[in-house]
C-alpha cells in the first residue's frame, strides 16, 4: 500500500505534490520519490529510500522549480525491498514515460517475459515497472499516447491506482483505478490527482472519486473519465472535499500515539454525542435511519475487519449478543472471501475500519455485492470507500488517526458497537437502561485511568527487555487481550500472543517461566475470579504478572500479581474502553523505553491498500 499524488496547473507543480506526499506517509514510508517535466518536454525523476524528508533533503528549494507537471510517490514495499532502484516514479527503458502505483500487478511475470522478448529489459525488481514498459510497448505501435495507456491498463491483473506522465504529452496526466482507491481533485488554479482526499486538500476544493475500471485523462483545467470494461465515457460531477481539519501538529505530545491515546475522553464523548436520548431512553443513530426496517428483520450479524478493527468488532460480537439477543460472527477480513458461507437474507454483514480503505475488508464487501444482504459499516474516514460502498453506517467522529498503532479509532468503533447494541436490544433488557446510563459516565472514568500513565510508565520500563508476553482475559476481557498483545507487537516489536485465560491450559501454559510474563486482563466482575485462579497457575510456574483490575480485587491480588493497574469500576461490558487505554500505555512505553520509531514503527502501514 503506497500513497500516489499528482498536479498540473499554473502553479509550481512540486509544491502540492510534496504536501500530498506528506499527508499520504501513513500509506507507507520506505521510499518516496517524484517526477516532473521541465523545459523541452522532458521529465526529471528524484527517488530517495526512507521518508518524504529525504526526499525533500535530496530536492532542496522547492521555491527554485518552474515545472507545472509532477507525480509523486511514497512507498510501502509490496516487490522488491525499498531501494532507489525500486522507489517509484519507474520509467521504461528510455526514461519518456514515468509511472507511479499503488497495488499489486499479479500478472507482471507474464508482462515481463512478452516485453522481454520484445527487447525490453528490467533494472528493479518492482512489478510496477513492466507498467511504463507496456505502454512504450503500445506507444510504438499507435504513436498514440492515450490509446497506448488504455491497451497497456487493459492488459494488467490485480490492483492498482496509476498515475502517468510523459515526455510525448507535456500537459496531461493519465490516471487509471481497480481496487485501490484513486480521485481527481479540482482546484482554481489546476487539477490533481491523489489516493485520497488528505493527498490533495491543500490545493483542490472539489473531489471526484473514481471507481474500478476507470481511466482518465487530466489536464489543467478538465478531465474527463472513461469505463475501459464498458467502453463508455462517464461523467461524473465533482463534490465537496469531505475532510476533517487534519491537526497536523502533535501538541506538547512527543508522539502522535500517546496524543491519540489522551484524545480517548473527547473521542467517546464525541461517539456518544446526539446519539444518546436520556430523556426517551432511546438511541439516535441517523446513518442508519434509512436502513431502520431491514434492520429490524435482521437475524444475524457478520463482522468482518482486520486488525485493531477486528479486535472492536470481537466486543461487539458479545456488546450485540447480550444486549440485542441477535447471533454474531465475527471474521477476519482477510480469510472472510475464501469462505463460502450461504448468508440468510435477514444477514446483515457489518465491515468496521478506521481509514475505511482496508482493502481485505473491501473485497470481503464487495464478496456480497447483489446478494441483497445489508452492507453495513462502521467507519472513521469520512469518503472513504468503505463509507461510499455500503448502504447504511455509522461514523466514528474520532478525527484522523495519525499514528500507524491505532488507539482512539478502537476507542470509538467500541462506543459505536456498544451504540449500535442498545438500538437493537432498545429496552429488551435490564441492562440496556443500565448501559444507557453508564456510557455517558465513560469519559470521566477514562481521565482516571489516564492519571496512572506515570505508574504505567514504570511497569512499562521494568518489562522491556523481556522478549515475550503473554496476555490473557476473559469474556469482555479477551479481545482485550488480543488487543494489548498486538499494540506491543506492532510498536516494540515484542513477540506477544493473546489468549483466552481458560485456554492457557490448553497449551499456552508450556510457554511459561520467569522469563515469560503475562499481562492479565481482570477488569470485569463476573469473570475475574476464574482469571485469578489462571494466575496462580502461572504463579506456580514462576512466570511474571502484571493485572489489570478495579479497587475491590486489589486485596485478594497484591500476593500474586508482580505489578497492579487499578482502574475505575465500570459494567463489565464497558470495561474494554478502560482496559485499552492501558494496553496502549503499557505498549507505548515500552516502545519508547526502547527507543523506536512509535508512529512509524517498520515494515507497517497505516492503511492497508493491498491485498
Ligand atoms: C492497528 O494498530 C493496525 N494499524 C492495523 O492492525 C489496523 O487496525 C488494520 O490494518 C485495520 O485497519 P482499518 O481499521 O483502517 O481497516
Amino acid at each position: 500500500m503506497c500513497g500516489i499524488v499528482g498536479y498540473i496547473g499554473k502553479n509550481n507543480a512540486l509544491i502540492p505534490v510534496l504536501n500530498g506526499l506528506k499527508n499520504l506517509e501513513y500509506r507507507g514510508y520506505d521510499s518516496a520519490g517524484v517526477a516532473y517535466t521541465v523545459k523541452n518536454n522532458n521529465v526529471i525523476c528524484v527517488k530517495q529510500v526512507g521518508r518524504i524528508d529525504a526526499l525533500l533533503a535530496e530536492l532542496g528549494q522547492l521555491n527554485n522549480y518552474t515545472t507545472n507537471l509532477a507525480i509523486g510517490h511514497t512507498r510501502w514495499a509490496t516487490h522488491g525491498s525499498p531501494t532507489r532502484l525500486n522507489a517509484h516514479p519507474q520509467s521504461n527503458n528510455d526514461s519518456s514515460i514515468f509511472v507511479v502505483h499503488n497495488g499489486i500487478i499479479e500478472n507482471h511475470d507474464a508482462i515481463r517475459s512478452m516485453l522481454k522478448k520484445d527487447g525490453y529489459y528490467f533494472a528493479s525488481n518492482t512489478d510496477t515497472e513492466v507498467i511504463p514498459n507496456l505502454i512504450d510497448h503500445y506507444y510504438k505501435k499507435s504513436q498514440n499516447l492515450e490509446t497506448a495507456f488504455e491497451l497497456a491498463i487493459r492488459q494488467l491483473e490485480g490492483a492498482f491506482a496509476i498515475a502517468m506522465i510523459s515526455a510525448f504529452k507535456p500537459n496531461v496526466i493519465y490516471a487509471a483505478k481497480l481496487s485501490s482507491p484513486l480521485a481527481i481533485g479540482i482546484s482554481k488554479s489546476g487539477n490533481m490527482v491523489g489516493s485520497d482526499a488528505s493527498a490533495m486538500n491543500d490545493v483542490a476544493e472539489k473531489i471526484v472519486y473514481l471507481e474500478d475500471y476507470e481511466i482518465a485523462t487530466i489536464k489543467n483545467s478538465s478531465y474527463k473519465i472513461k469505463n475501459y470494461k464498458m467502453a463508455k465515457n462517464i461523467n461524473r460531477q465533482p463534490e465537496q472535499i469531505e475532510l476533517e481539519n487534519i491537526e497536523s501538529s502533535k501538541g506538547n505530545f512527543a508522539h502522535y500515539m500517546l496524543k491519540e491515546i489522551n484524545e480517548a475522553p473527547k473521542t467517546v464523548q464525541s461517539a456518544i454525542l446526539g446519539r444518546i436520548k436520556l430523556e426517551t431512553h432511546s438511541i439516535k443513530l441517523g446513518g442508519l435511519e434509512r436502513v431502520e426496517e431491514q434492520l429490524d428483520n435482521i437475524d444475524r450479524i457478520l463482522i468482518v475487519a482486520c486488525g485493531t478493527s477486528y479486535y472492536a468488532g470481537l466486543v461487539g460480537e458479545y456488546l450485540i449478543e447480550e444486549i440485542a439477543g441477535i447471533p454474531v460472527e465475527v471474521q477476519q477480513a482477510s480469510e472472510y472471501k475464501y469462505r463460502s458461507e450461504p448468508l440468510s437474507k435477514n444477514t446483515a454483514l457489518l465491515a468496521v475500519s478506521q481509514s475505511g480503505e482496508t482493502a481485505d475488508t473491501i473485497a470481503a464487501l464487495k464478496k456480497v455485492e447483489g446478494s441483497g444482504t445489508l452492507k453495513l459499516g462502521i467507519v472513521n474516514s469520512p469518503g472513504s470507500t468503505i463509507s461510499r460502498i455500503t448502504d447504511a453506517g455509522v461514523y466514528c467522529h474520532a478525527g484522523p488517526e495519525i499514528s500507524v498503532a491505532s488507539t482512539k479509532a478502537f476507542m470509538a468503533q467500541v462506543t459505536v458497537l456498544a451504540l449500535i447494541a442498545l438500538k437493537l436490544g432498545e429496552g429488551k433488557s435490564s441492562l440496556y437502561i443500565n448501559l444507557l446510563n453508564e456510557l455517558p459516565a465513560i469519559p470521566q472514568k477514562i481521565s482516571e485511568v489516564l492519571k496512572s500513565a506515570d505508574t504505567i510508565q514504570e511497569i512499562a520500563k521494568k518489562y522491556a527487555s523481556y522478549k515475550d508476553f503473554l496476555y490473557i482475559g476473559r469474556g469482555y476481557d479477551y479481545p482485550l487481550a488480543l488487543e494489548g498483545a498486538l499494540k506491543l507487537k506492532e510498536i516494540s516489536y515484542i513477540h506477544a500472543e493473546g489468549c483466552p485465560a481458560g485456554e492457557m491450559k490448553h497449551g499456552p501454559l508450556a510457554m511459561i517461566d520467569e522469563l515469560f510474563p503475562t499481562f492479565a486482563l481482570a477488569g470485569g466482575k463476573s469473570l475475574s475470579q476464574k482469571t485469578f485462579s489462571n494466575m496462580q497457575e502461572i504463579k506456580a510456574r514462576n512466570g511474571k504478572i502484571i493485572v489489570v483490575t478495579t479497587k475491590k480485587s486489589v486485596k485478594a491480588l497484591k500476593d500474586l500479581a508482580d505489578d497492579m493497574i487499578v482502574i475505575p469500576d465500570t459494567n463489565d461490558q464497558l470495561m474494554p474502553l478502560l482496559e485499552a487505554v492501558v494496553v496502549q500505555l503499557f505498549a507505548y512505553y515500552v516502545a519508547l523505553h526502547k527507543g523506536l520509531d512509535i508512529d512509524k514503527p517498520r515494515n507497517l502501514a497505516k492503511s492497508v491498500t493491498v491485498e
